[in-house]
């Protein structure tokens, strides 16, 4: 029976990669082959490159997030396991997102932490961290705030990202961890759909667990909590 899920789970992820591939492949194509129908100005020629380079850049996003969520779901056990610093990684995290900060606007704290070790895969846990934060500053109206911050809990590490942005309705909040799952006020941005997915098999490849708390109008709370290496 478990074989049976593994062979079902692998079918639905290759018919929701097919179709999500399908589409950005459809506009290329047409874009392409209007273009070529009748001879135009350099500017249009222009215009029309710029557009399908787009496209391209979306296709290359998607290629790249499907062979990670498909090595973190199928190579959980391969995955070599080492003792990584949580402070170290957000310490990481927070350049990248400051510099997403910076050009939408919004004020990102990130509080630095002590240090607290996990036992897992670095690169992982960068993407996990990255991801959510990612999230609180696309979906954040310029002039938030953005929150991160880690601290110890017993024999856990705790992690929020906060943020100040337009939160998640309580029936939308069961399905956004879904594959290709992405919000009516997500459309207009770029994206995936594969981040919060990701973010969920990452966690659970590190035998933790991610709730939201979110509440329309006022803002998300992302809590990731992840077992601390007992210490000897
Ligand atoms: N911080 C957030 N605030 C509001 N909505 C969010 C936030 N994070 C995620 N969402 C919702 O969850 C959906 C899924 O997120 P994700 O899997 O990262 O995909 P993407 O960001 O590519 O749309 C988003 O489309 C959005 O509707
Ligand atoms: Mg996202």
């Amino acid at each position: 029976a478990r074989l049976e899920r593994a062979f079902t789970a692998v079918r639905h992820f290759s018919a929701d990669a097919a179709h999500e591939l399908r589409t950005p492949l459809t506009i290329l194509k047409g874009e392409i082959e209007v273009t070529l129908r009748s001879p135009a100005a350099e500017e249009e020629y222009r215009r029309v490159l710029a557009s399908c380079l787009e496209e391209v850049d979306r296709l290359s996003a998607l290629v790249e997030d499907l062979l990670f969520l498909a090595r973190s779901e199928g190579g959980a056990v391969s995955l070599p396991q080492m003792p990584v610093n949580l402070a170290d990684v957000l310490a990481e995290v927070a350049q990248a997102l400051q510099a997403l900060a910076d050009t939408a606007d919004i004020t990102c704290t990130v509080a630095s932490s002590p240090t607290l070790w996990v036992q897992g895969n670095a690169s992982l846990l960068f993407r996990l961290i990255f991801n959510l934060g990612e999230n609180a500053l696309k979906y954040t109206p310029v002039g938030g705030t953005v929150t991160v911050a880690l601290s110890q809990r017993g024999r856990e590490a705790t992690l929020e990202v906060k943020d100040t942005g337009p939160g998640i309705a309580p029936e939308e909040q069961a399905r956004i961890f879904d594959r290709f799952y992405r919000g009516d006020p997500a459309r207009g941005r770029g994206g995936t759909g594969l981040g919060l997915a990701l973010a969920r098999s990452i966690v659970l490849v590190h035998s933790g667990r991610i709730t939201v708390e979110s509440v329309v109008g006022q803002g998300s709370c992302f809590r990731v909590v992840l077992p601390l290496v007992p210490s000897s």
